[in-house]
C-alpha cells in the first residue's frame, strides 16, 4: 500500500517512515525538506497519485496564534482536496488528548479547525488524538520558563514515547477508517512539574520547577485532568523511566520554534 507521512522528516514522521517500511508498505516521507509543502500546495498532487492512505504527522513551524491558525487551515484544506482528487481512501491526523478542552490556547484552537475540516470533509478518517510526548518535556520547561522559574499548571498528564505515538499512528494507517477519534497515552499518570523536574534533573538543568495554579498550558487554563485521556485510550508500552535510560531521552530534543517560546512566556 503506498502511504504518504506528511510530516515524515519530523520526530514522530520519521519514527513511523520506517515502521511502515518494516511492514512492507511503500512510505512516502513527505515535507519542504523534500519538496512537498502542503501550505503552498508545492509537490502535493504529485506525491498523492496512487497514494492509499495519507498520514498527517506535520506541525506548524511557528506557533503564533494567527500562523498556527493559518498553517492548519490551509495545509489541512490543500491535503484533503489533494486526496480527493487522488481517490485517497483513509486520511489519519494526529492530534493532541483534551484539543476540544483547550479552547483559549491558539495553537489548540487550530487543532480544533484542523480536526473539523477532517470530520466534515469527504475522506474517511482517523484522528489519533496522543498525550504529549516524552521528548517534548524539555520544550515544555523552556516555553514555560519566566526567566527566573519553569511555572507550570497544578495538573496531572499521561505522556508518551515517541517511538510508542508512531507504533500507534501505524496501526492506525494500516487498518480501516473509523471515521472518528481515537485516544492514545502512556502508561502512567504524573503531575506534570514532577515529570518536568524528572526529565530535566540527568540535563544538569538546575532551573526551578514549580507547579503554579495561575500558569497556562500553551496559553490555556487546566483543570486536574484536561489533560488525562479517557478509559478506552490505548497505552503506549513504556514507562517513563525506561525511557529515561533509553538513548531516545538524549538530546537535542524535538525542535522548537523560537517564536513559540516569547508566545508561551508571555502567556504564562
Ligand atoms: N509535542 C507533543 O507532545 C504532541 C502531543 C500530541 C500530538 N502532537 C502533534 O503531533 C504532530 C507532530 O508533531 P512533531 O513533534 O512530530 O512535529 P515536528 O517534529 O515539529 O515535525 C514537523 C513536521 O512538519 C513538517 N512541515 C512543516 N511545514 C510543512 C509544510 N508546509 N508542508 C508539509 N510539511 C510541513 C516538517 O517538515 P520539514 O522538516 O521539511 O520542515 C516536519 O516534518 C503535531 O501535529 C502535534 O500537534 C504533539
Amino acid at each position: 500500500m503506498k502511504i504518504v507521512v506528511i510530516g515524515g522528516s519530523g520526530l514522530i514522521g520519521s519514527k513511523l517512515v520506517p515502521k511502515l517500511r518494516e511492514h512492507g508498505h511503500e512510505a512516502v516521507a513527505a515535507s519542504p525538506n523534500s519538496g512537498v509543502n502542503t501550505v503552498t500546495g508545492e509537490g502535493l498532487a504529485e506525491v498523492l497519485k496512487g497514494a492509499s492512505v495519507v498520514v498527517d504527522v506535520s506541525n506548524a513551524p511557528a506557533w503564533e496564534d494567527a500562523a498556527v491558525m493559518s498553517f492548519f487551515e490551509t495545509s489541512t484544506r490543500n491535503l484533503l482536496n489533494g486526496e480527493a482528487a487522488a481517490g485517497v481512501k483513509h486520511h489519519v491526523a494526529l492530534s493532541v488528548v483534551g484539543t476540544d478542552r483547550l479552547s483559549g490556547s491558539g495553537y489548540f484552537r487550530a487543532k480544533i479547525v484542523q480536526e473539523k475540516l477532517i470530520k466534515n470533509g469527504t475522506i474517511p478518517y482517523t484522528i489519533v488524538q496522543a498525550t504529549q510526548f516524552f521528548e517534548f518535556l524539555k520544550q515544555l520547561a523552556d516555553i514555560s520558563f519566566d526567566g527566573k522559574k519553569v511555572r507550570l499548571p497544578d495538573a496531572l498528564f499521561q505522556p508518551m514515547a515517541a517511538d510508542d505515538v508512531a507504533g500507534a499512528v501505524g496501526r492506525v494507517a494500516v487498518g480501516q477508517p473509523l471515521n472518528g477519534t481515537v485516544e492514545i497515552g502512556g502508561p502512567e499518570t504524573f503531575r506534570i512539574d514532577e515529570l518536568v523536574r524528572r526529565r530535566l534533573a540527568p540535563l544538569n538543568d538546575s532551573r526551578e520547577v514549580i507547579a503554579d495554579p495561575n500558569a497556562l498550558y500553551s496559553g490555556a487554563k487546566l483543570d486536574e485532568r484536561t489533560l488525562v485521556p479517557g478509559k478506552d485510550a490505548r497505552l503506549g508500552e513504556t514507562h517513563f523511566a525506561d525511557w529515561l535510560k533509553s538513548s531516545a531521552s538524549q538530546p537535542p530534543t524535538a525542535k522548537l520554534p523560537s517564536a513559540a517560546v516569547a508566545t508561551a512566556t508571555k502567556q504564562s
